[in-house]
């Protein structure tokens, strides 16, 4: 399928849910306040890929927490859950900056889905999507 709708109405703050989409596993995750604070103190200089890497953006758009979520709802983080290592499925609300863990070789990811550490040389990949209601996404 070119796009997929989720329904989301069920996911309060700290719930992921995984969707299918051209193959590839998506993680809709409604943050937390605390995650979503802990994404936006982070120092960009800090950030291995400085890039937002997020489809619904220009490709130079900074990985700003914002950046990696959509305008009024920042809570929301939508991410096609691939390593950019080598493709193994990171695992959520693990590791060291309480967002994704490849137990592959141990790439780290924060609560925005940007690499922090290990081998991986991006974030995570927004794809395009849009909240085509209160509860319901499109992905594609
Ligand atoms: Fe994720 Fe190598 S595939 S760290």
């Amino acid at each position: 399928l070119a796009s997929v709708e989720v329904d989301v109405a069920s996911l309060t703050p700290g719930m992921s849910l995984v969707v299918k989409w051209r193959g590839k596993p998506v993680v809709v995750r409604n943050r937390t306040e605390q995650e979503m604070k802990d994404g936006e103190a982070v120092n960009l200089a800090d950030l291995k890929d400085p890039i937002a890497r997020n489809a619904n953006l220009p490709s130079d758009a900074p990985a700003t927490d914002a950046n990696r979520t959509t305008p009024g709802k920042e809570a929301w983080m939508v991410m096609v859950q691939v390593c950019t290592h080598l493709g193994c499925i990171p695992l959520g609300q693990e590791g060291e900056f309480g967002g994704w863990f490849c137990p592959c070789h141990g790439s780290v990811y924060d609560t925005a889905g940007r690499i922090r550490k290990g081998p991986a040389p991006e974030n995570m990949a927004v794809p395009v999507f849009q909240f085509i209601s209160d509860t319901k996404i499109r992905i594609g």
